[in-house]
């Protein structure tokens, strides 16, 4: 390989799990003497790190695509890789589609990038798609975060939800064992990590693949065991997990979350639809008041925990009553955050052939007053907060006005207040909140 300086730039699409993996991609690229440049046109290599999860989302890649495309025209050694969901659900077709590249990869090949670059470097146009199993990765990711940071601890999924493209696109189930995501927190805590957030696309799924079940004939290595094995890792603070499956979600998690300290209060679990012909449509399994206990007995144990989820409008067949079902859903439970999406038909998946589509216009007016319902809730469950002490994880200076540092409470609220942030990053502070948002707090730091 030649010797003169390198830049790479990486874009990331998608969700946390895409931003993990361009994170120890960038990691690999560094180990190789690649240099970051924050203009893509400076760089010699670019890595779009893809998601396809509507089609949006698919759309952007190929515009930001072709433009890269042009420029190797002219600028031959320049490479271009597409790496993530949407390299794993086109394979080869992207390379019909975009002659120029040189690398596609599936996200099962991220910890791989040096070798398939050496055959790229060697002279040849690769496609990583086949299912492998994942590498325990060696290499130091390059964080994009020097406060919090995010631990992998289950690969892929194995649900069958009729509207998701992620389990075709990330493959089956892999969990890493308890102790390599220990030594990674410890590695993190000893560098002055002071949030981790456990990462898997089902999290409850954790350890069912891994070998090990008790006399109960219960799974040895469960989430739940997880938390208290690494709870006591030095440094860290704040320990967050996502994405919950309710169908999964277990009373044993929601005691251990009350139970240890540094695990905090706070629980994504997508519900995805309020009505109960909807969801076995969907094939989630479970039913909504199956969701709604669970919410109950978060509540029960930790009245002030926050909840958030994700939904979908406008799945096919879905009717004015049914979507009537999710607003109630919203009413009653009042999330402090929700992501909300129209349903996409995405490539592959069983739902997307159904003859009972609704129209861009149906699905696109129930967005619009679901997300208004959000907000209006959010509001309220930020009520909460006005006049109360938090503790505030500081991130970083807040973008808009530099006299202010940025950070988020136990909860997750994202909270300005003035400060000085060469003396408060990575510190956890009190804040007393004055001024409430739907999605945000400011305060100002107390004794
Ligand atoms: N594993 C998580 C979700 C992963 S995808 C879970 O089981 O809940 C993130 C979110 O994207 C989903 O929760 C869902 O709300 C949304 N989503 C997934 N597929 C979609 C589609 N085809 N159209 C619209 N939204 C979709
Ligand atoms: Fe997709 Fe369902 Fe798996 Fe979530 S649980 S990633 S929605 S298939
Ligand atoms: Fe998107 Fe892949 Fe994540 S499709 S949401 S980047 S798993």
């Amino acid at each position: 390989m030649t010797t003169k300086s390198r830049n790479y730039h990486i874009q990331t699409f998608g969700c946390q799990m895409n931003k993990a993996d361009s994170e120890r991609m960038a990691g690999i690229l560094e180990n190789m003497g690649f240099q970051w440049s924050e203009d893509p046109n400076n760089a010699d290599l670019i890595l779009y790190n893809t998601c396809t999860i509507r089609d949006l989302a698919e759309q952007k890649v190929y515009s930001y695509l072709g433009r890269q495309a042009k420029r190797k025209q002219k600028q031959p050694d320049l490479t271009l890789i597409v790496a993530g969901c949407v390299a794993q659900q086109e394979g080869e077709q992207l390379l019909r589609r975009v002659p120029e590249l040189d690398l596609v990869m599936g996200p099962q090949y991220a910890n791989r990038l040096e070798d398939l670059l050496e055959q790229v470097f060697a002279g040849s146009q690769v496609v990583a798609t086949d299912p492998v199993q994942i590498f325990e990765d060696i290499t130091k990711p390059r964080r994009d975060s020097e406060v919090t940071a995010w631990v992998n601890v289950i690969y892929g999924c194995n649900e069958r939800c009729t509207y998701c493209v992620v389990p075709s696109v990330r493959g089956v189930e892999q969990s890493r064992t308890p102790d390599a995501i220990k030594a990674e927190m410890i590695e993190l805590g000893k560098q002055g990590y002071k949030e981790i957030t456990l990462l898997g696309q089902n999290i409850d799924a954790y350890g069912r693949d891994l070998p090990g079940v008790t006399e109960t004939g219960r799974h040895l290595h469960t989430l739940t065991d997880l938390l208290y094995h690494v709870h006591d890792s030095e440094g860290v603070e704040r320990i967050r997990f996502a994405t919950s499956h309710p169908r999964y979600f277990t009373e044993r998690l929601i005691t251990a979350c009350h139970d240890l300290p540094k695990v905090c209060e706070h629980f994504h679990i997508p519900f995805q639809s309020g009505d109960n012909d909807i969801l076995k449509e969907m094939k989630r399994g479970y039913t909504i008041e199956k969701y709604r206990s669970i919410i109950d007995k978060i509540r029960n144990c930790m009245p002030d925990a926050s909840i958030t989820a994700d939904a979908i409008v406008g799945f096919p067949g879905e009717t004015e009553a049914q979507f009537e079902n999710t607003l109630k859903v919203v009413e009653d439970i009042g999330f402090d955050l929700l992501n909300t999406a129209a349903y996409s038909p995405r490539p592959g998946t069983p739902a997307s052939v159904w003859d009972n589509q609704l129209s861009e216009e149906v699905k696109g007016d129930r967005l619009q007053r679901l997300n208004h319902l959000v907000s209006q809730k959010a509001m309220e469950r930020s009520q909460r907060y006005l006049g109360r002490v938090e503790e505030v994880l500081v991130e970083q200076v807040n973008g808009k006005d530099t006299t202010q540092v940025m950070g988020r409470t136990n909860g997750n609220r994202l909270t300005f207040f003035a400060g000085d942030i060469d003396n408060l990053k990575g510190k956890i502070v009190k804040v007393k909140i004055n001024e409430i948002r739907a999605f945000s707090l400011t305060g100002e730091m107390v004794n």
